[in-house]
């Protein structure tokens, strides 16, 4: 790759009038001469970093005659240091509502594993300044990740972002989804919301359906001041899981979708449109279509694939609740035939082989999958589900658990106690559990390819770490899930206090096989580090999120190092 100098950059803007490609054609617009009269309350972002190109974004919301004043102008500058007294690049760019007044730049020609400074520039008012970075290129010895998922409005402040935000070393934010949530003001986690000063507005309290419905919601989201801190602080790289939609979506539908609620294409169009709108990303097939899986390199050291399992390929989930008679009778039979289908599909046939080829082709030394649901394992004794699930009172685990590590210590087990233990189940069939032959492929092909493979997911709101074993017992790989920003989790399911979650989190940790370590009752966000020898994942804790007023509660850390 050629590497420019100073002067090339200052060439190559000249000679392209900034360089500026902007995602949508502005040419049909009627361009107005000067930096128009806007506000930048959303603050800026940026997002998926290559080794020569980063995306700008910024919402100029026009600060006269609301939002029917038709097309406005503002200008941007690329510096290297935040005072600006060196800017790079200079450039103006159009918006109006047909892209909600965002703006997003995608500025090319930039160095490797540089940062940059950037701003945006009104009739009167400035943007935040925002610091971005390239990936880096060539031999790289590390890369810093913070990794987040299931920011919920209502629900309370977004801290964990905050907090990631006091660094200034991250390689890149990965957001693994659930960005947004599309329910109404009376719906999830949405009880203490009013009590916090957490309420939806007004003129956004309904499910999300439209196209405005969720470019609202988005703005709404950008007004926390934590969200707004950490796009200002490092570049992200998104992918959806399913809220950003609607409640798990699948390929052809979704739970929280119904006929009263129309056409779910239609919902899904508008739904990807607001997304592309706000976020800080360059889709890999254009601004209307929901593909969105796409690879990052981070020179020699890591390759990332940000995967999407959920709207483009997923057949519906499987659900227990199907298999169960009029009598309350579970017929396993077809429930095992369902689960064994070999045509059933998470990625889809078409992201499956795209993953297949891109893996194979990669030569990073780390390969990095960034994903929603759970990759790893968690089949749990059938009691305790059947206990949860029909509300009984004599809650298993903690028994299981001490039967489990007398066996683990060498203690003989009755017959009815070794049943009780190897009697399990996949408890969560949204996730690649439900999808097991598929997850079974996978692990063949990281494994045939020699792979050092790590996974990372959200979705679940809590914190896990796992072995990832084929049926043969062989290890391909290690997950890590980052706990949620504000979503509620087992702790709020189950109505566990913190310390009967603990127990249960301990209790769970030896009841699953893979399962190394899990938090089921904190919010927080994952640090990710990657060294040639190891990796290390570090869970931080947040003590709150009724206010913006918190501190760490503690973290987590594994450290794996390679044979
Ligand atoms: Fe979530």
């Amino acid at each position: 790759m050629k590497r420019f100098t100073r002067r090339d950059f200052i060439k190559a803007a000249l000679a392209t009038s900034g360089g500026v490609l902007v995602s949508t054609p502005l040419q049909a617009m009627t361009r107005p001469a000067f930096p128009s009269e806007v506000t930048f309350q959303h603050g800026v972002a940026s997002g998926d970093p290559l080794q020569d190109a980063v995306i700008l974004w910024t919402r100029a919301s026009p600060a006269k005659g609301g939002e029917s004043v038709g097309p406005v102008k503002v200008t941007w500058e690329l510096a290297r240091d935040s005072q600006f007294t060196d800017v790079l690049r200079r450039g103006s760019a159009n918006t109006d509502l047909a892209r909600d007044y965002t703006i997003k730049i995608d500025v090319r020609g930039l160095e490797p594993g540089a940062s940059y400074f950037y701003r945006f520039i009104g009739a009167s008012e400035q943007s935040p300044v925002g610091r971005t970075r390239t990936l880096p290129e060539g031999r790289v010895e590390q890369v810093k990740l913070a990794v987040f998922s299931c920011s919920n409005y209502p629900a309370g402040y977004f801290n964990a972002y905050q907090l990631a935000a006091q660094r200034d070393d991250w390689d890149a934010v990965l957001h693994l989804g659930d960005y947004i949530y599309e329910y109404p003001a009376d719906g999830y986690a949405t009880e203490r919301s009013a009590e916090i000063g957490r309420a939806l507005p007004e003129d956004n309290v309904g499910e999300l359906l439209t196209l405005t419905d969720y470019r609202k919601r988005y703005a709404l989201y950008r007004t926390d001041t934590g969200l707004q801190a950490l796009h200002a602080a490092a570049p992200f790289i998104a992918v959806w899981d399913d809220h950003e939609i609607t409640n798990d979506t699948w390929k052809s539908g979704a739970e929280n979708h119904n006929e009263g609620e129309g056409d779910f294409f239609a919902r899904r169009a508008a739904a990807v449109q607001a997304y592309y709108e706000w976020l800080p990303i360059r889709p890999p097939q254009g601004e209307r279509n929901p593909q969105i899986y796409r690879s990052f390199r981070f020179g020699d050291l890591l390759d990332l694939h940000m995967l999407d399992t959920r709207v483009i390929g997923r057949d519906r989930q499987i659900d227990f609740a199907g298999y169960i008679g009029e009598d309350g009778s579970f017929d396993g039979r077809s429930f095992a035939a369902a689960m064994a289908d070999p045509e059933r599909t998470l990625l889809g046939k078409k992201q499956l082989a795209w993953l297949d080829e891109t893996l194979e082709q990669s030569t990073g030394h780390w390969q990095l999958l960034g994903q929603q649901v759970l990759m790893g394992r968690m089949h749990l004794p059938a009691e305790i589900m059947i206990n949860y699930a029909t509300g009984g009172k004599e809650n298993p685990t903690a028994e299981l658990a001490a039967l489990k590590a007398a066996s683990s210590r060498g203690e003989p087990l009755s017959d009815a106690q070794r049943d009780r233990l190897a009697q399990r189940a996949p408890y969560n069939l949204d996730a690649w559990d439900g999808y097991a032959v598929e997850r079974e492929a996978l692990y063949r092909r990281i494994a045939e390819l020699n792979k050092n493979l790590v996974v990372v997911a959200g979705d679940t709101h809590n914190a896990w770490y796992s072995h990832l074993k084929d049926v043969s017992g062989r290890m391909v790989g290690l997950e890590f899930a980052t706990p949620s920003v504000t979503s509620p989790g087992m702790e709020s399911y189950l109505k566990l206090d913190d310390k009967s979650a603990q127990e249960l989190a301990q209790g769970m940790s030896l009841l699953i096989d893979d399962l190394q370590y899990c938090n089921l009752h904190q919010r927080g966000y994952m640090a990710l580090t990657f060294r040639r020898q190891q990796v290390q994942a570090e869970w931080k804790f947040i003590d709150n999120i009724d206010s913006t007023e918190f501190t760490e509660a503690g973290n987590h850390r594994v450290v794996h190092s390679l044979a």
